[in-house]
């Protein structure tokens, strides 16, 4: 079995990921960085972003503005200190990337164009045309290719962390590295490293219909929670209002919020827009309110998905700025400025995860968590658009600029081998994909935009049946990726339904019909 040691063991190759090895190989220049990543390099949520980064850059912009907006999306329950600094900060973590080679489009005087997005009082999303996350995602591995210290393994599965669990009270637990498949040898190696950052990212995968990629499986969260840190607000699932209407399309492929910036309108059934009952900003209200909105038009009339209107749109303008919107609705028999394109809101990003304070520290000595998967108290019940990014680029960085090596050379420990004695070879993997798509069916059925205790209760009988016979499974059969994903899969699903029992109000993301209907403000249609 093969045993790696490193300085710094990163999980994950998104923008979390990718900026705190950067950060660090500059820092520690004579340390090795190592990063391990399930799939491709580049594959991750990072790499759809359409919308772009918020970052207030403008005279009639002000970090007070911004602040205030990042409050108003979460229901004023997020971390105040975390608040400050990542909007503060946007501005230096912007110039980095400039200066690592991130294009972003200017407009014709020469600046920065910015863009508007729902909860946004002003325009100030940063953007590269509608595939901002690529150009990030490409800057920062052309910069991480350019440093020797840091070495990028692909499809390399971390199964689980490697601890030491204290006795003595009052003591934290250790975490000494990963456990590791790679998937090009199929053996499972050991990796141990005095820092460990977990950069995994979202959890999409849990639902049927996501804007998440296949990778979004949640197994840095579920690492953690098996390596007992402590897991918060898993109960605010934020719902993308806009993804695309393709039943049959997994993942589902967004349509930006920043069309609606732009101006495009929802409209139901009946061709009309509906927004103006539910919140005075329109179709530029928080995501939260526009998905629940789409749910409610949705079951009134009885109805799979709503529309997007772009019709009355500047054509040259929209190609120039969404071409990858324009070229994919046009794949699927649309042409945006003829017909409607139809939505529905689908599972987009998780507000919570491993908690972590300002500094990224988990529970655990020398875990850190940055990103999706990390849980700082930024978004409070509810991420404010392009805030996601922002807060990865600006951790990233902090926690790198923070972090300090104690020892000379990775920490020697014994670390016992993985083994696999006892398992057979997995037959078929049918049960394995059939209880994948049961997790996704339980949770999109029963804790989606709109929950009840019903619905919670029984979510939460029918996850602990697949619990047990995956457990029997995990502990009965040779490792596999596909195998450890439903594992993890399972365990973030319950962690949601468990936190969403004990929410016992609702507030951003989170919403349990129990707790009041929703109030819908007839007529307002004077604000159209
Ligand atoms: P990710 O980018 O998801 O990276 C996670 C990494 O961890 C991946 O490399 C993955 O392969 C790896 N990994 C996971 N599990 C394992 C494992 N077991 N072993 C090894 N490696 C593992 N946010 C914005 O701010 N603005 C936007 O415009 C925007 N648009 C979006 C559009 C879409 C379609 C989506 C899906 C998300 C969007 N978001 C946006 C959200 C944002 O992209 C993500 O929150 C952010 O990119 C997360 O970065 P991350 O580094 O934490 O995780
Ligand atoms: C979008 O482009 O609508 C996504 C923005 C985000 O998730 O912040």
């Amino acid at each position: 079995m093969n045993s790696i040691q490193t300085d710094f063991l990163i999980l994950g190759s998104g923008v979390a990921g990718l900026i705190f090895a950067i950060k660090t190989a500059e820092k520690y220049p004579e340390r090795k960085i190592c990063i391990v990543t399930k799939d491709h390099t580049s594959e991750s949520n990072t790499k759809y972003a359409q919308g772009g980064v918020a970052v207030v850059l403008d005279f009639e912009d002000s970090f007070e503005s911004h602040i205030e907006d990042t409050f108003r999306a979460g229901g004023y329950i997020n971390n105040k200190e975390v608040v400050e600094l990542v909007v503060r900060n946007a501005p230096s973590v912007l110039s980095d990337m400039i200066t690592w080679g991130a294009n972003f489009d200017k407009d014709r005087s020469g600046e920065l164009d910015l863009a508007k997005e729902g909860g946004h009082v002003k325009n100030r999303i940063v953007h590269f045309k509608d595939v901002t996350g690529a150009e990030i995602e490409r800057t920062l591995l052309e910069k991480v290719d350019s440093l020797s210290n840091i070495e990028i393994l692909p499809h390399h599965f971390a199964i689980d962390l490697i601890t030491e669990h204290q006795v003595k009270s009052g003591t934290s637990n250790i975490c000494y590295g990963a456990y590791v498949l790679n998937e090009e040898t199929n053996q499972i190696e050991t990796y141990s490293s005095e820092i460990i950052l977990l950069a995994t990212g979202g959890i999409g995968q849990v639902y049927k219909h996501t804007t998440n990629p296949l990778i979004a499986t949640g197994d840095g969260i579920a690492m953690a929670y098996r390596a007992k840190a402590r897991i918060s607000n898993m109960e605010f699932i934020q719902f993308h209002p806009s993804a695309l209407y393709e039943p049959e399309r997994s993942p589902s492929f967004l349509i930006s919020e920043a069309v609606r910036g732009f101006g495009a309108y929802l409209l139901n059934e009946s061709g009309e827009r509906f927004m103006y009952k539910y919140d005075d900003r329109l179709e530029l209200a928080s995501r939260d309110i526009v998905s629940r909105a789409i749910d409610s038009e949705m079951k009134i009339r009885g109805k799979k998905h709503v529309y997007l209107d772009c019709r009355h749109l500047d054509q040259e303008k929209f190609k120039s700025h969404f071409p990858n919107i324009y070229q994919k609705c046009l794949d699927v028999g649309i042409d945006v400025f003829n017909k409607l394109i139809p939505v529905v809101p689908a599972a987009h990003y998780l507000c919570g995860g491993v908690q972590v304070d300002s500094l990224g520290h988990t529970k655990l000595e020398n875990l850190l968590a940055c990103g999706e998967c990390s849980d700082t108290g930024l978004h409070g019940a509810n991420r404010l658009a392009s805030n996601s990014l922002l807060e990865a680029m600006v951790m990233g960085s902090r926690l790198a600029e923070n972090v300090v090596l104690t020892k000379d050379t990775a920490k020697q420990v014994i670390i016992p081998f993985w083994t696999e004695a006892g398992t057979i070879q997995a037959e078929e993997k049918i049960i394995i994909t059939n209880n994948r798509e049961e997790v996704q069916a339980i949770m999109s059925n029963l804790v989606a935009i709109v929950r009840s205790q019903k619905r919670l209760d029984s979510a939460k009988l029918r996850l602990e049946l697949l619990y047990k016979e995956t457990d029997q499974l995990y502990r009965k059969t040779k490792i596999s990726r596909e195998l450890c994903e439903l594992r993890n899969l399972i365990c973030i699903a319950s962690m949601i339904v468990e936190q969403s029992i004990d929410r016992k109000e609702n507030i951003g993301a989170f919403y349990n019909k129990d707790f009041g209907e929703m109030k819908i403000a007839y007529p307002k249609a004077e604000t159209l």
